[in-house]
């Protein structure tokens, strides 16, 4: 198929393009280049904010059958100080990619949409299905659920196919084939942030150990960000061939959660050292449990995490922050 990856310089969007290339499959990139530095030399990349008029792009593409949209800001806690910017980037850019493929809908097959777990809140449940009431509680979520139902409008008025992805939280780089991996500035994910407390032997804060989980700190469904981009593959094919005006939301997740204090434990023992913490404050809006119901995605396309057993997950993020990640903190 041919794909446009919107958000392809970004951690997700990079290994999920090099994957569909390594499948076969025709893809070209966009990306303003504002927070993803990736850069290879066989993925044609289109240099370009999606909150200006994508006119003069839309030829370049118009051979599209299916869109994947990463393209976007994506930190919650940035998003509480600028809650603006944040709608304002992640729905603009929605839209010119939506008012973009319109041109040429009748060949568009599909459209993947990036969204997150973190549409869910803080919710009682701590196994969460999609069937699950949304509750976001940050701009960043409230921007991806606005997205959501966006593209559900636009595939029920258009008869184009969508797919809404909420991912949880992806760990792991692709050290196979071409490498690519994360590369967050700033970097607020846990697993690099414990790799690197443990490397330069700096504290690694962890937000809270008064929860209500069995150690007192957040449990996290982690995913490989591998097994993520495999979804993408397996819903835009899954997608491309259902009914015309088809929208779904599926979970991407491991269906395991593991606490804060057991990542540093694992990464620890990848990494054969131990990891200075200091305790910190919880952060606003921090649910004690987000593990996602899995059920969904596996009966409804066959896919199945195969990578994302948390010790692997660690291996390979080590793995790729040690030997190629370009930015450092
Ligand atoms: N990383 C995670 O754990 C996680 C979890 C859930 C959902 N997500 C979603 O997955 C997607 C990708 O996340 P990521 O971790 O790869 O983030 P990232 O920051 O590494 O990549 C996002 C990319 O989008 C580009 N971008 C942002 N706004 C743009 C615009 N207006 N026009 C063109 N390009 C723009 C950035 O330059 C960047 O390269 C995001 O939509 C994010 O919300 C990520």
């Amino acid at each position: 198929m041919n794909f446009l990856i919107t958000g392809s310089s970004g951690y997700i969007g990079s290994v999920t393009a090099l994957t569909l290339m390594e499948a076969g499959h025709n893809v070209v990139g966009l990306d303003s280049g504002e927070r993803g530095n990736f850069k290879h030399h066989s993925l044609k990349t289109i240099k370009k904010d999606l909150r200006t008029s994508v006119r003069k792009i839309s030829p370049s593409v118009e051979g599209t059958e299916s869109i994947i949209h990463f393209a976007a800001y994506a930190y919650v806690d940035e998003s509480t100080k600028k809650p603006f910017t944040y709608l304002d980037n992640n729905i603009r850019a929605l839209l010119n990619v939506l008012e973009m493929s319109s041109r040429w809908k009748s060949r568009l097959k599909s459209i993947v949409l990036s969204s997150t777990c973190s549409i869910y809140g803080d919710n009682k449940n701590q196994v969460l299905s999609e069937s699950e009431p949304p509750s976001p509680k940050n701009p960043y979520a409230d921007s991806k659920y606005y997205c959501e139902k966006i593209l559900r409008e636009y595939c029920e008025e258009t008869g184009v196919r969508g797919v809404a992805l909420r991912y949880f939280n992806v760990g792991g780089a692709k050290l196979t084939g071409s490498i690519a991996g994360e590369e967050h500035t700033p970097e607020t994910h846990v697993i690099p942030l414990l790799i690197n407390s443990a490397i330069k032997n700096c504290p690694f804060i962890i937000n809270g150990t008064d929860y209500d989980t069995p150690d007192g700190t957040c449990i996290r469904d982690y995913i490989h960000v591998c097994d993520l981009a495999e979804a993408h593959k397996v819903a835009a094919e899954y997608a491309s061939n259902k009914e015309e005006g088809y929208f779904k939301v599926f979970n991407v997740g491991s269906g395991a959660g593991h606490s804060v204090l057991q990542v540093k434990e694992m990464v620890e023992s990848v990494i054969g050292k131990g990891i200075p913490v200091e305790i910190g404050p919880k952060r606003t809006g921090d649910p004690a449990k987000l593990i996602a119901d899995i059920d969904l995605i596996k009966e409804t396309m066959g896919w199945r995490p195969f990578k994302s057993g948390l010790r692997n997950i660690i291996n390979d993020a080590f793995s790729y922050q040690l030997n190629h990640r370009k930015a450092h903190f």
